[in-house]
């Protein structure tokens, strides 16, 4: 039996990925997938929520895919799946609804941020979210979930759920789980406007995607907010310089990222070289997965025998939960 930590995380297929997606979640699941047994998978129904229209649904969950086995995913090490391929989920979520409090599912604050963005959708799928979220975790018995800082309040919930329930029903069927980084703090990758964090849907212009050209990503970088420069030396770094520089910390050689802290504090730095240098560099970063991730999308035949496996890798596990959370609960009439 495999003793290791369980390990559980999702992306929305809801579009193209960026790079807020690979260094908040992604690069999290790289350095995890030797040393505990992982399930990574596609969340498309946590994408209905917000996204009805399913014409392109199909692609999206794809993409998603392929950007996981360009990013490094090995699916020989991890179970790689759709949600809405392990019914045992929406079985978990149905139940665990009866444990989640109307005041504090509408209390939650991407429930609000949604609401306010689509106030003609404000739909239960969207109140429930971090119930479904929680079933994603708990139908595995996870107990590390690597996401980005945004996430931190559905893992408090999953973790009320959990709990809850083995009080309710005096069996310890769940572990408690957490938000999960290497090293640090959880991440929040900027935007390049210096207002909020890169995300799939707003501002494109200022988020960078795993899949754009050489040439706009360039251009993206290039347009960055900076302004007229420290005029001191030893001065502080306005949020949005702060940020480029976080930018480039993820993507360039720490010697590259000294010399542009040197030339800050002595408030020469030229922002245009700045962004110049770091336009190459994500150059350098991102245009390999991009080009490993479309030869991936056009193998429509091992991207589906990928998800074969891993959706009876992840039924499994997922089966063997619900008989306990069935048991607890005496749901059990033969
Ligand atoms: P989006 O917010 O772009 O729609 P998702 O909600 O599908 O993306 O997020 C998938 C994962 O990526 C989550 O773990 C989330 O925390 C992480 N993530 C998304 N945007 C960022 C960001 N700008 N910085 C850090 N992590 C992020
Ligand atoms: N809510 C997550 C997001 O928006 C995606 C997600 C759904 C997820 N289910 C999950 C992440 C389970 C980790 C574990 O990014």
């Amino acid at each position: 039996m495999d003793k290791r930590e369980i390990v559980v995380s999702g992306i929305r297929s809801t579009g193209v990925l960026h790079l807020g997606n690979y260094f908040g979640a992604m690069r999290n699941y790289l350095r995890m997938q030797d040393d505990f047994t992982c399930f990574f998978f596609i969340a498309d129904w946590h994408a209905l929520t917000t996204h009805p229209d399913t014409k392109e649904l199909s692609a999206s969950v794809h993409r998603v895919l392929a950007e996981y086995l360009a990013s490094g995913l090995d699916p020989a090490k991890v179970t790689l799946y759709a949600q809405s391929e392990i019914p045992e989920i929406a079985e978990l979520y149905l139940l665990l609804n009866m444990l989640a409090y109307k005041g504090e599912l509408e209390k939650t604050a991407s429930f609000k941020d949604k609401g306010r963005q689509h106030p003609e959708n404000i739909n239960a799928g969207l109140l429930t979210y971090p119930v479904l979220m929680a079933s994603d975790i708990m139908v595995h018995r996870a107990v590390k979930v690597p996401v980005g800082k945004d996430q931190e309040q559905h893992l408090e919930m999953t973790r009320n759920f959990a709990q809850r329930f083995n009080h309710r029903y005096g069996v310890d069927v769940f572990p408690e789980p957490y938000a999960f980084n290497f090293g640090e703090n959880l991440l929040k990758v900027p935007s390049l406007d210096g207002a909020g964090k890169m995300s799939k849907s707003e501002n494109q212009m200022a988020t960078l995607y795993l899949n754009d050209e050489d040439d706009m990503i360039r251009k993206k970088v290039m347009k960055a907010k900076t302004d007229g420069g420290p005029t001191e030396p030893h001065s502080a770094k306005p949020d949005y310089i702060e940020n480029l520089f976080q930018l480039m910390r993820l993507v360039s050689a720490p010697d590259t990222v000294r010399v542009f802290e040197e030339a800050f504090d002595q408030a020469n730095i030229r922002y245009g070289d700045m962004k110049k240098q770091l336009g190459e560099d994500m150059v350098r970063f991102i245009s390999p997965i991009r080009e490993k991730a479309r030869d991936l999308e056009k193998n429509k035949e091992y991207l589906h025998r990928v998800m074969e496996e891993g959706t009876q890798k992840a039924r499994a596990s997922a089966a063997a939960t619900l008989s306990e959370v069935k048991k607890a609960m005496h749901l059990n009439y033969r």
